[in-house]
């Protein structure tokens, strides 16, 4: 055999036992700490194996981001696929990221082409949707269960489709239940507009994902760098720092890209573990690349009130804000500044630009008057992060806060 000398030089030793199992879409073959919840999702769901078509169920998930409510979603997903298909059983697990899918009609579509590969996307309204859902798992004889995931992006925009599903099977009193249901949510207050009889269907069994604790968040993220990484890459004092460096938030997601991160800059240095430093620059680039890109390029007005923004989420400590606290906020950063302060108007314009971009999301309480009744959030950075990030670029334009 003629041995091809390139092939070894490119062979770069690797870190990872397998880098895969670092991805965000990873699904562990087990979850340490979420077997309570694993156990009283298939208790729930019990009777699809043992009487099949009887009930349809209903449940809410609830629980702050990053805690593994997806995954343990998902996992109960595969249980429940596996036991049904060893008794032969009809059961079809559908799970839809309503971030993604993000109207009623993409929801519905995406739930009849997993039956159905070849049905046409187009040229049908919701309602002809519905009914061919239904007809759909009528013929074949399937029970469906529907996971609608990040669902208040949805709520947000089309209660309807919620209030349909959660009512499909309710005019057929006495035929078989085929479609049960599992909604996951990051708190329960972005139900509130719904109308009162979806609520409480949807009420009755709501299992809350309580956070991890410090201890909890330890043993997961040794678990995952075990299982990821070849031995002593990650040594227990990196694991610790990692613990503590997302203990705050509370964020696995944060944590595990973190290890990844890490370890990739300790490959690219050709170490063979990872060091303080390796952690440290990983940590530093955690503010999305495409947010920072977008950031470089507002305007200083624009920078002081998106950190009016990150300022007052980080004072209220809740996940979303109103307009009206920003704004104060945002008048003494510019008295401070000796700066004259936009118009309410001109504010409002900066929030939807910044909507575009993705760095906040406005949630609209009521239409009344123009945004004094909206809810600002911001999603996928770290507060503080991005106000050090914010406070960096003024510093370059010369201005301090
Ligand atoms: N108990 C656990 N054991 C192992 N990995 C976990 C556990 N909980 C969460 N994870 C991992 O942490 C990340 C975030 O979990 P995810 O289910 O996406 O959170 P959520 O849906 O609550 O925002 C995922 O990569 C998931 O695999
Ligand atoms: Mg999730």
């Amino acid at each position: 055999m003629i041995i091809n000398y390139f092939d070894d030089l490119l062979r770069k030793p690797t870190l990872f036992k397998d880098e895969s199992k670092l991805d965000i879409n990873y699904l562990p073959k087990k979850l340490p700490h979420r077997e309570k919840e694993l156990s009283l999702l298939s208790q729930l769901f019990l009777a699809l194996i043992t009487n099949p078509n009887s009930i349809s169920r209903k449940v809410l998930i609830t629980g702050k981001t990053g805690i593994g409510k997806t995954a343990t979603v998902k996992l109960f997903g595969e249980m429940l696929k596996d036991a049904a298909k060893r008794r032969k059983m009809n059961i079809k697990y559908i799970h839809i990221n309503c971030r993604k899918e993000r109207t009623s009609y993409k929801v519905l579509i995406k739930i009849i082409r997993t039956i159905n590969l070849n049905f046409p996307k187009r040229g049908y309204s919701p309602q002809d949707l519905i009914d061919t859902i239904l007809d759909l798992v009528k013929v074949r004889n399937i029970h469906l269960l529907i996971v609608l995931d990040e669902l208040n992006y949805l709520i947000d925009k089309d209660r309807d489709l919620i209030y349909s599903l959660t009512r499909l099977n309710d005019d057929s009193f006495n035929e078989p239940q085929r479609l049960s249901l599992i909604g996951i949510i990051r708190d329960i207050s972005c139900l509130n507009n719904l109308d009162r009889s979806t609520l409480s269907t949807l009420q009755r069994n709501i299992i809350k994902f309580n956070n991890y604790s410090r201890k909890q968040i330890y043993e997961i993220i040794k678990f995952r760098a075990e299982d990821s990484l070849k031995e002593n890459v990650a040594s227990e004092d990196i694991i610790v720092s990692i613990v503590d460096l997302i203990l705050e938030r509370g964020d696995l997601r944060y944590g595990l890209n973190l290890l990844w991160r890490a370890c990739k800059i300790a490959e690219s240095k050709n170490l063979l573990k990872i060091t303080a430093e390796c952690l440290r620059l990983g940590n530093q680039e955690t503010i999305p690349f495409l947010t920072q890109d977008i950031l470089c390029y507002l305007s200083t007005q624009k920078l002081i009130f998106l950190l009016s923004i990150v300022k007052s989420l980080q004072k209220s400590k809740t996940p979303s804000i109103s307009i009206n606290e920003i704004v104060k906020l945002y008048s003494v950063l510019c008295e401070n500044l000796n700066l004259s302060a936009r118009s309410y108007s001109q504010l409002w314009n900066y929030l939807q630009e910044f909507k575009r971009e993705k760095i906040i999301s406005i949630k609209i309480l009521s239409e009344k008057i123009k945004g004094r009744k909206s809810l600002i959030e911001i999603l996928d950075a770290s507060l503080p992060k991005l106000e050090d990030f914010i406070l960096k670029k003024l510093q370059s334009r010369e201005i301090f806060l």
